[in-house]
């Protein structure tokens, strides 16, 4: 098996003020010793140029929450990839379950945002996730299945894209699924990446996400094809992040 760079990464969805940076702050003087794990932060595109200036020569990388699939043009109130490469941001999330419900994004949308962000050279963390309803009709793996095979564009690769499974019924729910219904979703998602892109496929990292927290990260990334976690609630408070990271 190709060894896989675990990856934990902060959603801040929409929290934080720019006092936050204190937080940010501490996240990257207590990331200073961690180095078997990534770590990224995506807050606000409000804070993204700051945190990223902040982070310059540390441990921890700043991403974005979401991006238009265009460069530029007549988009009001939307932020293109480019202006957050040019922020300093190295990642992008697209395809959250939040914006699918909120704005009625499409996995052919979500496949555009992917699009953008490696057209301004950054790394897409596509996000995919069954409902609760979806779920209990026994179709979590082939709504999960669908979305990535609709989600990710071709030419995805290793380095340019990582893939979080959300159960949306997870998220900021406190609840998760078993551990082994995440080593079958994960397994699961891992072959189909495999069989469409070969040794990229191989390589390609997933992440869980859903209500993991400090006590329940090293259960769930001790999962064979979990290679670490998309946080939310647990990434506002430094002291959580990082516990999650050292798990
Ligand atoms: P949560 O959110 O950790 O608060 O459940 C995860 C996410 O939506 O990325």
């Amino acid at each position: 098996m190709t060894q896989r760079r675990r990856l934990v990464a902060g959603n801040w969805k929409m929290n934080g003020l720019r006092a936050a940076r204190a937080e940010f702050d501490a996240m990257l003087s207590g990331a200073a010793d961690i180095a078997d794990c990534e770590l990224m932060i995506a807050p606000s595109f409000l804070l993204v140029a700051d945190f990223a200036a902040a982070a310059k020569g540390g441990k921890v990388a700043v991403g974005a929450q979401d991006c238009h699939a265009k460069a530029s043009g007549a988009h009001t109130g939307d932020v293109s990839a480019e202006m957050l490469a040019d922020a300093g941001a190295s990642a992008i999330i697209v395809g959250h379950s939040e914006r699918r419900t909120d704005h009625g994004e499409t996995d052919e949308t979500v496949k555009a945002k992917a699009e953008a962000a490696w057209r301004a050279g950054l790394t897409a963390i596509i996000c995919v996730g069954e409902t609760e309803g979806e779920r209990d009709a026994g179709q979590a793996l082939s709504v999960v299945e669908r979305q990535i095979a609709g989600s990710v564009p071709e030419g995805a690769t290793a380095a340019n894209t990582v893939i979080a499974y959300e159960p949306v019924w997870a998220i900021g729910t406190g609840r998760t699924p078993t551990i082994a219904d995440i080593k079958e979703i994960h397994d699961a998602m891992h072959a189909q990446l495999v069989a469409r892109f070969g040794g990229e496929g191989e390589g390609m990292r997933l992440l869980y996400g859903g209500s993991v927290k400090p006590g329940n990260a090293a259960e769930i990334f001790a999962v064979e094809n979990v290679d670490g976690g998309l946080v939310g609630g647990a990434s506002l408070k430094a002291e959580d992040f990082l516990a999650i990271a050292r798990a």
